[in-house]
Parts: structure tokens; C-alpha cells; sequence
């Protein structure tokens, strides 16, 4: 059996997650998020306190990383402890954007990340997944978003959480989380060639996900 893929990339806050969920539920295959594991590493060194270059490259040999699928949610675990919910802060935003730096962790994550593509039909989200995660993946989207719209949206959800932040700080986070992922030397976050872009400003997440189904139905799967 052929198993497909589809390959969601694009900036911070862009919607990249909501709108893959959504087209992986839709489409009734596997959503992966592979931010969760950069945010896993990063956790791990804000844990134990890990901030030397040397001891970054090295890191690896005391992570294990594993994506557990029930209902439709990925569930993270970071040497047997489920983390999905404490890699979610801003502290873990920032440090998941330097880590992904590393190319030694790049290296690593990138090759379980093929290997969940190639038992089964995924929607993979992040920054390189179709530019180098998953080359040869059968549609590419490249989702944006203005950082002032970006930072709306997260202001928003930070509020629902009752997290209270000011909305120039986020919008300066993400613009510094962008200006990071786009100029690391070791795949950067860059549109693929032959990646469909898809504007989300001023678009409801119901109308990008009815796109890009569309999208999805033209390249005839
Ligand atoms: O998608 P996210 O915000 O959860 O990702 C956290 C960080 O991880 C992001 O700033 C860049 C990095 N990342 C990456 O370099 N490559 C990916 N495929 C996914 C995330």
C-alpha cells in the first residue's frame, strides 16, 4: 500500500497546527507535529539547566523522544514522561527555536520524523518538511500570515489561557523566532519550489482548511 504525505510549512503562529489537525481529521490519516520535538529537546535543557554549546551537540544521547497517537491528539513523551502540555510555554518557545539550530538534533529528529512517513498517510507540520523532511511529499503547503496577525492570534490564545502577556512582546517574539528559523544554515524554514503558498490573513481557520482540501483534491489523491 502507498502511503501518502502532505507537507504544512510555514512561520511561527501562522496556524500551522490547527489547520493540519484539521486537514489530517478530514482526510482521516495521522497529524504530526514535529515542533513537539524540538520543543521536547528544549525542555529537557531548560530542566536541567543545559545552556553550554558543547553540551548541546551532545544532547541527543540522553533523549528519547516518542509521539504516542490516540484519538486524533499526538501525545509527547520525553524519556518516558508525557510532556505534551509542559512544552507549551514561551520560555520553551524560545529555547526549541536555538535548539533547532543544532544540526546534530536536526539529524536525529528529522530521521524519526521519515520514519513515522513511511508506516503511514501523515499531514507533517513544521519548518523543512517539505523541503528536506519529506522531499518527495505529494502536496506541499506553505502557510502565512502577517507577524501582526501571528501576534494577534497567540495574544489571543494566551488570554483564553489566562496567561497575561503584552501583544508588542509576542509580535517582537515571533518576529525574532522567524528571523531565527529562516537564517540557521541547516535547513531553514524556506518555502519548497514546488510549495503551494497559502495566505491565512483575515481568513477563518474553517475557510484555509476548505482551501487546502481543495488543494489536496486538484493533485488528484
Ligand atoms: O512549530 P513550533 O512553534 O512548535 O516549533 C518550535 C520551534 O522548533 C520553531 O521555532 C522552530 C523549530 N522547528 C524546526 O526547526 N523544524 C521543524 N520541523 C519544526 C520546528
Amino acid at each position: 500500500m502507498e502511503y501518502i504525505s502532505i507537507a504544512i510549512d510555514g512561520p511561527a503562529g501562522a496556524g500551522k497546527s490547527t489547520i493540519a489537525k484539521a486537514v489530517a481529521k478530514a482526510l482521516g490519516i495521522v497529524y504530526v507535529d514535529t515542533g513537539a520535538m524540538y520543543r521536547a529537546v528544549a525542555l529537557y535543557c531548560i530542566e536541567h539547566e543545559i545552556v553550554e554549546r558543547s553540551q548541546i551537540e551532545k544532547i541527543m544521547d540522553q533523549i528519547q523522544i516518542e509521539l504516542i497517537y490516540e484519538k486524533e491528539m499526538q501525545r509527547i513523551f520525553l524519556n518516558n514522561e508525557d510532556v505534551t502540555h509542559k512544552i507549551r510555554t514561551p520560555e520553551v518557545s524560545k529555547m526549541a527555536s536555538y535548539v533547532a539550530t543544532f544540526p546534530s538534533i536536526r539529524t536525529q529528529l528529522v530521521e524519526s520524523q521519515r520514519k513515522i512517513a513511511q508506516n503511514q498517510s501523515v499531514v507533517m507540520d513544521g519548518r523543512d518538511i517539505g523541503t528536506h523532511v519529506l522531499p518527495e511529499a505529494k502536496v506541499k503547503i506553505f502557510l502565512t500570515a502577517t507577524s501582526v496577525e501571528r501576534a494577534q492570534r497567540r495574544y489571543i490564545e494566551m488570554k483564553k489561557k489566562g496567561i497575561s502577556c503584552a501583544l508588542s512582546e509576542i509580535q517582537a517574539e515571533i518576529e525574532k523566532r522567524d528571523e531565527q528559523d529562516m537564517n540557521r544554515s541547516f535547513a531553514p524554514l524556506k518555502k519548497a519550489k514546488d510549495a503551494i503558498e497559502v495566505d491565512t490573513t483575515g481568513y477563518t481557520i474553517e475557510e484555509v482548511v476548505e482551501k487546502i482540501l481543495k488543494i489536496i483534491q486538484q493533485r488528484s489523491i
